[in-house]
Order: C-alpha cells, then structure tokens, then sequence
C-alpha cells in the first residue's frame, strides 16, 4: 500500500508544535503549487510570503524580505517557515529560516524535478553573492522533505529536463544495480516520475548520510560541476554563449568529465559514449569554441571548492565508483571539450 507522502508533514503543522506557519511561494509556485498544497496537506491556518522566482533573485535583498515579512507577522522562535518551490526558493528559504532568530524549523516541498531530487535535501542553504554562486550560506537540514510529482504537471517541459542532468549524476554515483544509469535509461522520465524521484534522491541522501558537512564522500556529488559550475557562470559574461540552464551546463560537465575519467581511470569508452548518446536525447548540446574553453578553464580557478590553485575533480573508474581530489592537467581540459564537441 502507497503511503501518503503528506501524512507526516500534515501531522506536524496541525499540531500545536508551532506558533505560526509561514508558506514562503514565488509568483509561479503561489499560482500553480499553493492551491495543491492547501488542499492535500489540510493546513488551516498560515501566512504566505512571496518573493520574485529566478536565480537572479537569489540573493541578499531577497533575504531580507523575507526577515522582514517574518518580523511583520511577528514570527517567533516555534515558527515554522514552509518552502514551496524550486531550488532557489528552498536555497533561499533554508537560509533565511535558519538565520531567523538563531534559526526555526523550515521543511522543504520541492515543486521542480531538480528541486525533488537534489536541491531540496541534503541541508545546503545559501544565496548567492556578487556573481559567486551560493557563497553565503549554512548546512542546515530540512525538518522534512515532502516529495509529490503532481506538481510537476505544470512545470515547463525545459524545466522538466533541467532537473533530469542531476537524475543522470545520481546514477552515475550509485553501484545499485536498480539504479545504476544502465537501468535508469530503461525509464521514462515522464511517466516514470514519482519513482525517479524517490529512488534518485535516496542516492543523495544516502550520500549525504554518511557526510553532512562535505568533508570527504560527499564531494562525490560534485561530479560533473566542476567544469559545469564555471561552463554556466561563463555562459552569463559571455556574449557568444547564451545563458545556460544549471542543467545544460551540469551534462556539459558530465560529458567532459567523464572523458578526463576514461583517460586517467580507463572508465570505459562504451560507456562514456553511451552517456553522451542519451544526454543528447534531451539536451541540445552547443558548441564550444577553444577561446570559450580557454575562459571556462580561468573560471574554474575560482570554483571555491577547489583548494589553492588545484582544481579538484570527481571522476570515475567505472559507474558507480567514484574518485574525489583528483587534478587533471589544461591539455586534457582542452581534449576532454574536443570530444564533448565531436
Ligand atoms: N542546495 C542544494 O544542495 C542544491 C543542489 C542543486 C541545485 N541547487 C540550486 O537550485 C537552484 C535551481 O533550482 P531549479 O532548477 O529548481 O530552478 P528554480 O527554483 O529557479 O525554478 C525554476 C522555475 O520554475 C518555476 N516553478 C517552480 N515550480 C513550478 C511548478 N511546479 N510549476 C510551474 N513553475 C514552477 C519557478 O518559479 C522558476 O521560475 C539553483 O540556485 C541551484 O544553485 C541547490
């Protein structure tokens, strides 16, 4: 039997355990989202607070928005903030929960497929700050995480596949026959959602598990951002590039990273080319020119997980085994966007 996935979060803000439940929404999560979530969760009685969707609004002004709608309401330490939508309203959301009073509890209802599988778990809160991505922030892990695939339905078709570069990651980590991406390309992302989402983020947070603070194992889910990270920071300086979706950039660093793992690890060549094959099934992969390489390599440097000067990469042996602090030399950077281009 199915267990309703709203049971236990509808216990807790029909309790008395809060003074005051706040549901934060963005313009499309408060139009498509809220209604869904007021008529399965049964809350009867909240404050919603709005900001504007979109990365560019993931920031420090946006957080005080938000404190400051808290203040208004007069929240206070039993307050419970609800985040209702994609990655950046659960980023920001976190954060500002976490920073509000010394910190109240927030729970996470992710509303994008990247915000089912990755965003929304594993306790990484933050904003971004003067063009750095998520360069404020706090661990601080959801007091739950409810995940419901209806609200996908209204969720842009591009939206959609953003998420589904992470899905691809998350299989790529897992050594668990049924997840592994030898068995997820079987799947239809559409129709197999619900179960796509459950299984792939029970990959991270497994990960997460037996890591919380990214001091070892978890630098495993960097895979594929590092060259990914500064692939989509330069598409936004670039005036050749067109600004990349996190996702698009994310399967460009997948693709190049996995070929730098064939060279140093042996990872295996069909492999690679299979995982290339089926990223192109969903994304258009654009091409890049060597002076853009050459840009994205001077970005990398200021990736701040890499320590030094060194950039740090994960990469793979083989599916499902992953290497963390591993460097790899300019020459392969360059080779390893030759193939991604071919
Ligand atoms: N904390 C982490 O561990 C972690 C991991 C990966 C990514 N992230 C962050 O996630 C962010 C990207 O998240 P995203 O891809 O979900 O983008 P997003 O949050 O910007 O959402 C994409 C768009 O879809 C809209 N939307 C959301 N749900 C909708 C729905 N159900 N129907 C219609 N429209 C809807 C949003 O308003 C927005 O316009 C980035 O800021 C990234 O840094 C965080």
């Amino acid at each position: 039997m199915e267990i309703d996935p709203y049971l236990s979060v509808a216990e807790k803000i029909n309790s008395d355990k809060f003074s005051s439940i706040f549901v934060l929404v963005d313009e499309n999560t408060e139009k498509f989202c809220l209604e869904l979530f007021i008529k399965k969760s049964g809350i009867k009685s909240f404050n919603k607070i709005i900001i504007s969707s979109g990365e560019e609004n993931k920031n420090i002004d946006t957080c005080i928005s938000i404190w400051d709608q808290l203040n208004s309401f007069k929240a206070d330490r039993k307050s419970l903030l609800i985040n209702l939508g994609g990655g950046v309203l659960t980023d920001i959301g976190g954060f500002a929960a976490s920073t509000y009073l010394r910190g109240i509890e927030f729970i996470n209802i992710p509303t994008t497929l990247l915000g089912m599988v990755d965003a929304a778990h594993g306790g990484k809160t933050g904003i971004d700050f003067k063009q750095l991505k998520n360069q404020i922030g706090v661990f601080n892990e959801p007091l739950e995480v409810l995940l419901d695939d209806e609200y996908l339905k209204t969720l842009s078709k591009e939206e959609f596949i953003n998420g589904y570069a992470e899905v691809v990651k998350h299989s790529l980590l897992t050594d668990k026959p049924d997840l592994t991406f030898n068995s997820l390309i079987k799947l239809d992302l559409f129709k197999d959602s619900d179960y796509i989402i459950n299984s792939y983020s029970s990959v991270k947070n497994e990960i997460v598990e037996s890591d919380k603070y990214e001091s070892s194992i978890r630098k495993i889910l960097n895979l594929g951002h590092t060259i990914g990270h500064a692939v989509e920071s330069y598409s936004y300086i670039s005036d050749k590039v067109v600004d990349l979706k996190h996702g698009q950039a994310i399967v460009i660093g997948i693709i190049t990273e996995l070929y730098i793992s064939y060279k140093k690890f042996n990872f295996p060549l069909k492999d690679l080319i299979n995982v290339k094959e089926h990223l192109k099934n969903y994304f258009s992969l654009i091409q890049l020119e060597e002076d853009d390489i050459m840009n994205i390599y001077d970005l990398m440097v200021y990736d701040k997980k890499n320590e030094g000067s060194k950039i740090n990469f994960v990469l793979l042996k083989e599916i499902g085994k992953p290497v963390i602090d591993q460097i790899a030399n300019k020459d392969l950077f360059i080779e390893s966007f030759r193939f991604y281009n071919e």
